[in-house]
């Protein structure tokens, strides 16, 4: 029998999350890899730096750097990372308008070069730009899936084991709602060794980790000043691209588009959901406490607003 051949994964935008997301994949044998970019030779150089290490680290995965869509076809998973990032006192809402533009382009290639993809939405503001995405191609809502939950749960656990000097695998934390400031952090169904947040911390401890995961993002675009958050958030990728391609069926903290689900219709937002080989496979629903439930309609409610908005800046992106 031949061998199979390595799944291919494309990454739009070779900035810092897209090619620190690139060289994990590449690294780890995963896939093998386009990065695409509009500034000229940014691309190339970066995926010849790459592959320039595939001798001293021992991979034999490719890297491709592009301008050019048709290098994208046959993709499994098209990850989208291209536009702005945030900067100093700027919100993740002040970035729709400038990435709005670039989504409707970025939208359009993927329907046309590679229209069996899963793609995940990274740019920000996330949740927005998959809608706009999801409306541009018309992919069915299982193939458009959103990072942010993942990231954000990540650092949730991170300063869990920060504060409590606990191993972080022996931490599962989960957040919900937008990837934005008012994201809800569940102390019910994060855990410490299988005891809730909640019955094991004070809840003057549990209100700064809340807080601190909510200004995550801002706290390290302080630090770093001319960038954002790249190595865990690439990290976040990862693991979804990891679950889809090997079709593992983790529940990992995702945006998607909802069509009820924990009362909430027609917007995209953070979920618990499992991925495998399709995409999301299924939204599981947790018993959230009535605070819960209204923080996370609070969020969704939000995001509904970024949705009005794209609505009347961008009235023509397609399906209805
Ligand atoms: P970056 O500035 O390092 O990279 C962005 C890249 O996109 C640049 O290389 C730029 O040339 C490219 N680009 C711009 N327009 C393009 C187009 N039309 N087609 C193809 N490429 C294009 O930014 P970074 O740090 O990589 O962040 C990328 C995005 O991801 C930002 O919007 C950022 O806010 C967001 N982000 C989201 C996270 C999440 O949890 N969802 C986490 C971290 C970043
Ligand atoms: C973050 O949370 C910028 O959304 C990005 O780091």
């Amino acid at each position: 029998m031949r061998p199979r051949k390595r799944r291919k994964v494309s990454i739009v935008g070779a900035g810092n999350v897209g090619a620190t997301t690139a060289q994990k994949i590449v690294e780890n044998g995963l896939a093998d890899v386009v990065i695409l970019d509009v500034r000229e030779g940014m691309a190339q150089g970066k995926a010849l730096d790459i592959l320039e290490s595939g001798p001293l680290l021992g991979f034999d995965t490719r890297i491709v750097g592009s301008g050019n869509y048709e290098t994208i076809e046959g993709s499994s998973v098209v990850v989208v990372t291209a536009g702005f990032s945030r900067k100093p006192g700027m919100s993740r809402e002040d970035l729709l308008h400038k990435n709005g533009d670039i989504m409707i382009e970025v939208a359009e290639k993927i329907r046309k070069h590679a229209p069996d993809s899963v793609v995940i939405m990274v740019t920000n503001p996330m949740d927005l730009m998959a809608y706009i995405l999801w409306k541009v191609t018309g992919f069915p809502r299982e193939r458009v899936i959103g990072m942010g939950g993942a990231l954000d749960s990540s650092r949730f656990a991170y300063f869990v084991s920060e504060v409590t000097n606990t191993s972080v695998s022996n931490i599962q934390t989960m957040v919900m709602g937008g990837h934005g400031d008012d994201m809800v952090p569940l102390l019910e169904f994060s855990t410490i060794a299988g005891v809730s947040l909640k019955k094991a911390l004070d809840p003057e401890v549990l209100q700064n980790l809340v807080a601190r995961t909510r200004d995550g993002g801002g706290e390290i675009v302080r630090l770093m000043k001319d960038s954002s958050a790249y190595f865990a958030p690439a990290a976040a990728i990862y693991s979804m691209i990891e679950s889809i391609l090997h079709d593992r069926h983790r529940v990992i903290p995702s945006s998607v588009y909802l069509e009820g689900e924990y009362g909430v219709k027609g917007v995209f937002s953070g979920v618990p959901v499992q991925i495998g080989n399709i995409g999301l496979e299924k939204i599981v629903l947790l018993p959230l406490s009535t605070e819960e439930e209204e923080a996370f309609h609070r969020s969704t409610e939000s995001i509904r607003q970024g949705i009005r908005t794209i609505d009347r800046l961008f009235p023509d992106l397609g399906r209805s």
